[in-house]
């Protein structure tokens, strides 16, 4: 299903194109489709270079592989998340190799993860980020050492029907995408100027 973008200014259709669906088609993607989004995450910017992001992967090639992951996410997340044939959980590390707090860490791992998403989206694919997740159940169950923090997971797979999902999750899936306009976020000269904008 398609959910483009309704934009006040010409962007690149990729972004238009993006967007987090529940719904997905059971085809599993192949390995090096699978590497190409952490390929893409690779080639995000990062201050001083550090590269903080880990990427944690899971497909429905190796079904328990898959389960364990699933069950690192909460409930409202599993129902839709389930039929994803790929989940991806992406790691902070929050300290420089210096051994100062990295406090742009987080700032590094999104940006990663949104070259992810579009690289997922370039060849036809779509990826949701969730939040809803147990976040010490993933440091146990996949030994994270300390330093490093669990900051989203993402369902990976090829659009599916939203008459496949659950009832109360249809509405959603279908619903228009909003955004705020531009000028609410975007300011001159000083904070909540948006004159001219
Ligand atoms: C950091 C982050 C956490 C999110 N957590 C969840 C989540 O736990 N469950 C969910 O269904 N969607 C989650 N989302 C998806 C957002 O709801 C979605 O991106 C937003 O509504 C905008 O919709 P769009 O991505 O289709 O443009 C999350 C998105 C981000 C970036």
């Amino acid at each position: 299903m398609e959910k483009k973008a309704r934009t006040n200014y010409p962007i690149n259709d990729l972004l238009v194109r993006r967007w987090s669906p529940r719904a997905f088609s059971s085809r599993i993607p192949g390995k090096e489709i699978v590497l190409s989004f952490f390929e893409a995450a690779r080639w995000a910017p990062s201050c001083f270079n550090e590269q903080p992001w880990t990427f944690i992967y899971a497909t429905k090639e190796d079904p328990e592989e898959f389960q364990t992951m699933l069950d690192c996410l909460v409930p409202g997340n599993v129902r839709w998340a389930s039929e994803a044939p790929v989940l991806v959980i992406a790691v902070a590390a929050e300290k420089f190799a210096s051994g100062r707090d990295n406090l742009w860490a987080w700032h590094d791992v999104g940006m990663a993860v949104e070259n992810l998403i579009l690289e997922a989206t370039s060849k036809g694919l779509f990826a949701h980020p969730m939040a809803g997740f147990d976040g010490d159940k993933i440091k146990e169950t996949y030994d994270i050492p300390e330093g490093y923090t669990p900051v989203t997971a993402i369902a990976i797979g090829y659009p599916g029907e939203a008459s496949s999902l659950p009832e109360d999750l249809q509405e959603a899936e279908v619903a228009q995408r909003e955004r705020k306009a531009v000028y609410e976020f975007t300011f001159r000269r000083t904070w909540g100027d948006n004159r001219g904008v």
